[in-house]
């Protein structure tokens, strides 16, 4: 495994390294963490980790003016988030020690050497650094073992403490042995296992919680992940009601397959596929479970109000169509019509087979897009005039064309004429 060249990245990377070299000189400037990682692993990461011994925030000014970002300065811990013109992210930060004042809370951060903030991070395969210099990359700076770990596949634990000064690696480590097939090192699942037995999690903040979740949901191998978190009893720390029932584990796999069906699903953008893994996730839990867990987990409120409503609509619609006798599409349509992308991506993963499963993939595949042919405008050419009449005579069209009565414009116009023109006129 080596490192590639500045000139086999990307010309928006290289773009952006070579711009913070000129921002920091004459002080070194270094790629670090998980973009170091992945950049040895052959494997795309578009955020760019940098770290400089010396005053990030005043680079971080110089290099957003060079690359048209916008930058946010976090004086507290001498770092400083880009969000470049094309959405990625590079963050820089100021070399730094760390020390916890106490189990789980945000670190008191000191200027410090390349090497000791090397130190104070969770992982070897997250501890490398790589010098930027015109056209290449400096050598690998590798103090710690991480190149040997990421070669054998293995993460390891920098320190005894690192669970209980930030719990969230805890997920953070199943999160890369789900993504990479890795192997967790024997002394770090012995740290693991002890730090969650002795109540780290419980000193978590809710809302860093659900991050990490929401994170591991965007997985491609969520429903590994979880299944790890689970069976390392992560997740009844989080809260002692969050036990998910062996039923759970396919149920995720096949939210997970269902997603990887898109695009023909209406899925708006990547981050739903997070929130309909965490809705697989709730979705075999009690309604007032899922409550009190969202208590727990504080995710922003529209999310939260999103996922509880979704679980309800969602259980309700298996528990009708699992009793249905009639899939015609207009019957489904008015049961899934009010349901999110992601509630319906669960339900198709929920009903995994019959006539109520091919009715719901169907809507789900076509039938959702299904609007009549004819407008306002038609109805109000047609003589009917404006109201709510409108929005009935829609519905009724749209349910004949769904269920395959109407084809054409003049079909419809005639279903119009004589349902609602005529019967109007006569009345
Ligand atoms: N880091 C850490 N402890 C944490 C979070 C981050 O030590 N709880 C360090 C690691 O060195 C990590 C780097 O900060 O590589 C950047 O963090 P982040 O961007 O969150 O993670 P990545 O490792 O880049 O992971 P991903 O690929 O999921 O973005």
């Amino acid at each position: 495994m080596r490192l590639p060249q500045l000139g086999d990245l990307d010309p928006l990377s290289r773009t952006a390294l070579e711009a913070a070299r000129r921002a920091a000189a004459p002080a070194p400037i270094y790629a670090v963490g998980g973009y170091v990682r992945d950049l040895l692993l052959g494997r795309r990461n578009v955020d760019i980790d940098l770290v400089v011994e010396d005053d990030a925030i005043a680079v971080a000014g110089r290099l957003a003016h060079a690359l048209k970002a916008v930058v946010t300065p976090h004086p507290r811990f001498g770092t400083a988030h880009l969000r470049l013109p094309d959405g990625r992210r590079l963050d820089l930060a100021t070399a730094r020690s760390e020390r916890y004042p106490h189990a789980a809370a945000l670190p008191e951060v000191q200027p410090a050497p390349l090497l000791a903030d090397l130190l104070r991070r969770d992982f070897s395969i997250n501890a490398m650094a790589a010098r930027i210099d015109r056209h290449r990359f400096g050598p690998l700076i590798d103090s710690l073992g991480g190149l040997q770990d990421l070669e054998r596949g293995r993460i390891r634990a920098l320190h005894e403490q690192s669970f209980i000064d930030d719990p969230t690696r805890l997920f953070r480590t199943a999160r890369f042995e789900g993504r990479y097939r890795f192997i967790i090192a024997r002394s770090t699942l012995r740290l693991m296992k002890a730090a969650v037995k002795g109540g780290a999690i419980g000193h978590l903040a809710g809302s860093r919680i659900f991050r990490e979740l929401h994170l591991v949901a965007q997985e491609l191998s969520a429903p590994r992940i979880i299944w790890r978190l689970r069976n390392l009893g992560v997740l009844t720390a989080v809260h002692p009601t969050l036990t998910l029932p062996a039923a759970a584990f396919g149920l995720l796999e096949r939210v997970r397959q269902v997603l990887s069906q898109a695009p023909s699903l209406p899925l708006p953008e990547n981050a739903a596929e997070g929130e309909a893994l965490l809705l697989g996730m709730l979705y075999l839990l009690h309604p007032k479970t899922v409550i009190t867990v969202l208590k727990r987990l504080t995710p922003p409120h529209r999310i939260a109000e999103r996922l509880a409503a979704d679980h309800k609509a969602c259980r309700n619609a298996a528990q009708k169509l699992t009793r249905a006798v009639d899939f015609r599409q207009s019957r489904i349509a008015r049961l899934l019509d009010p349901l999110s992308p992601e509630a319906r991506v669960v339900l198709l993963a929920v009903l995994t087979k019959g006539s109520a499963r091919d009715a719901v993939s169907r809507y789900v595949t076509t039938s959702w897009r299904i609007v009549p042919l004819l407008k306002g405008e038609d109805l109000h050419r047609l003589g009917l005039k404006p109201g709510p009449i409108y929005r009935r005579t829609l519905a009724a069209l749209r349910a004949a064309r769904l269920d395959g009565r109407l084809h054409t414009k003049e079909e419809e116009t005639s279903f119009v004429l004589q349902r609602f023109v005529r019967g109007r006129l006569r009345h």
